[in-house]
């Protein structure tokens, strides 16, 4: 409670208000995290658990260990965390939580870490929620309640800067690119975003999330589709922007450029799946890998929450992954340090790592070695 006071104060809140969901990146037990599994050791021994439903950020799969060797070394706190969000009545371990039960509705106030998850929640489900920090999520879980300030009041949440990009149909990579260069130019600004009539939730999860990797950014107004953008005025809440910027394929290519690493030698590591991809994603990679092998020398990896993983795996589509030799898993790709040469379709990791930018076929084409 002191925790959530202090914050609340020295951002000016004027109270505490009731949540109803959470999400922690108290996830990794990597061992410099030792403060903060100190402190939910402490938490689970004084026998507190969660009130509102509380999930976390993907863990390590050990079941890969003997492909990613090194893990096992630097995760030496993972058992413990884990049995102790146990005890405390955490469930659920994805950057994507909204594809389990944890999908708060429109207008509820949330306590979530994980910028790709604030993100999401803010601009595709219309719920509420700060860009938390592990620790502050955990005791707000505790006690149900948040300070109430930033996102958490609606005058806050007016668009600030006009994003125009010419109306076309853009793929999945552009929107990922769009989102880069949209959070490296707004910094905490908050985007509006004209121009991205008929996107998905999907190309807001993965838009959202190159985003708030490049800024400091968890809403953007996607005009038509964030449920408080329906019509531009209602994103700037009648008022105006302070700026208006248009996006065209030039800056989409400088950022492109920008994030993406260059290796000379063949990739060891092709990722797919950060953020953790949706069911439909999954499908949609499966379609394409169809029919294809991995080459023997490198590794795809296709990354999405455990749910979605099950019920791939009791479908027919399953069939493709094991043919084709890819590995369908649950972890974060980033996070796992795959071996270098590491080539992905998503912004974040790219901004965070040495990994090479490439759209999701030439993904495919890497891993499979097709022309
Ligand atoms: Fe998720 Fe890891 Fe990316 S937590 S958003 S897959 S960095």
């Amino acid at each position: 409670m002191k925790l959530l006071v202090k914050l609340g104060d020295s951002f000016g809140a004027d109270r505490l208000i009731e949540i109803c969901s959470a999400h922690t990146v108290l996830n990794f037990g990597l061992n410099i995290v030792n403060a903060a599994a100190s402190i939910l050791r402490d938490v689970a021994n004084a026998g507190l658990k969660v009130k509102v439903k509380t999930t976390a950020d993907p863990i390590i799969d050990f079941d890969q260990a003997d492909k990613l060797t090194y893990l096992k070394g630097l995760y030496g706190l993972q058992d413990q965390l884990l049995n102790d969000l146990s005890r405390i009545g955490v469930r659920g371990f994805t950057c994507t939580p909204y594809f389990l039960d944890n999908r708060p509705n429109f207008g509820s106030h949330c306590a979530w870490s994980e910028s790709s998850a604030v993100i999401y929640l803010n601009s595709a489900l219309g719920a509420r929620s700060n860009r938390e920090g592990g620790v502050v999520d955990i005791a707000s879980a505790i006690l149900a309640k948040t300070p109430n300030y930033g996102l958490h009041v609606k005058e806050n949440r007016k668009g600030q800067v006009l994003f125009k990009i010419p109306k076309k149909k853009w793929s999945m990579f552009d929107l990922t690119s769009i989102g880069l260069f949209m959070g490296e130019t707004a910094g905490s600004r908050i985007p509006v975003i004209e121009g991205l009539k008929g996107i998905t939730n999907d190309g807001i999860k993965n838009l959202g999330a190159a985003s708030a990797a490049t800024g400091a950014v968890a809403l953007i107004h996607v005009i038509g589709a964030t449920p408080e953008a329906k019509t531009k005025q209602e994103a700037f809440q009648n008022d105006v922007p302070e700026e208006t910027i248009e996006i065209d394929t030039n800056s989409l290519d400088e950022v492109r450029n920008k994030y993406s690493a260059t290796w000379k030698e063949n990739p060891l590591s092709i990722a797919i799946g950060c953020p953790h991809l949706s069911k439909n994603e999954v499908i949609d990679v499966l379609n394409r890998l169809k029919g294809k092998k991995v080459l023997a020398d490198r590794d795809l990896w296709i990354c999405c929450c455990e749910e979605v993983r099950n019920s791939i795996i009791h479908s027919n589509l399953y069939q493709i992954v094991k043919e084709s030799g890819a590995h369908l898993v649950s972890f974060c790709p980033l996070l796992t340090g795959l071996p270098r040469p590491f080539i992905t379709n998503s912004g974040k990791t790219c901004f965070y790592s040495s990994a090479t930018y490439a759209k999701l076929d030439e993904c495919i084409k890497m891993a499979t070695g097709e022309k």
